[in-house]
């Protein structure tokens, strides 16, 4: 009796403990939820900010929040595999199209050139105007800060590539 119940105890721990770094990352989220400065940040970068300004106050933490958006296409762990679209670990500063373990549209390789912050913010914004024909079917963020938070956590995503 005693013995069954302390198994019963010490499952039922085994049990929680799996599930607490989950529970950690989305009350981490949630932080960053409530705290990411949207408005200061939106005033520290001045009116019609370039993408050079609102990079300058863009929050990687604020971009992973977002990024829940992506997860239904995209993984972002190092080598995690491809969802319906490639993996997204180090996407920034690396060449458009360049995993080979995924197969990109042809609208996707025909563009050539790298993931840099130009032009993810023009593929962020609206991918089917970058790549008439790309399959990511994502209508795109409409505000500015947005995408430079998402380019941020990319970049913070990338193993420290720089551009
Ligand atoms: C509905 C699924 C879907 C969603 C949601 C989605 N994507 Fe994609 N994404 C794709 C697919 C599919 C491709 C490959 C496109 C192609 O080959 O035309 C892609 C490609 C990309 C690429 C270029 C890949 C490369 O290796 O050159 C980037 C960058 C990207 N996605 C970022 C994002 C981000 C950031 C988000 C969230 C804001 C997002 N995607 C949301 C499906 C999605």
């Amino acid at each position: 009796m005693a013995d069954s119940s302390g198994l019963t105890i010490r499952n039922r721990r085994r049990k929680r403990l799996r599930y607490h770094p989950a529970l950690l990352a989305v009350s981490a989220a949630l932080a960053a939820c409530s705290n990411d400065d949207r408005e200061a940040r939106r005033n520290a970068a001045g009116p019609q900010p370039s993408l050079e300004r609102l990079m300058a106050v863009a929050s990687p933490a604020a971009g992973g929040r977002l990024f829940r958006q992506c997860m239904a296409c995209h993984t972002i762990g190092q080598g995690a595999p491809n969802g319906a679209g490639p993996n997204r670990y180090a996407v920034f500063g690396r060449p458009i199209a360049a995993d080979p373990t995924y197969g990109y549209t042809h609208a996707l390789k025909s563009l050539g050139g790298i993931w840099d912050p130009k032009r993810l913010d023009a593929w962020l914004a609206a991918p089917s105007k970058v790549a008439p024909g790309t399959k990511m079917a994502f209508a795109g963020f409409d505000d500015p800060l947005d995408r430079a938070d998402m380019i941020a956590y990319l970049k913070s995503q990338s193993g420290a590539r720089d551009q």
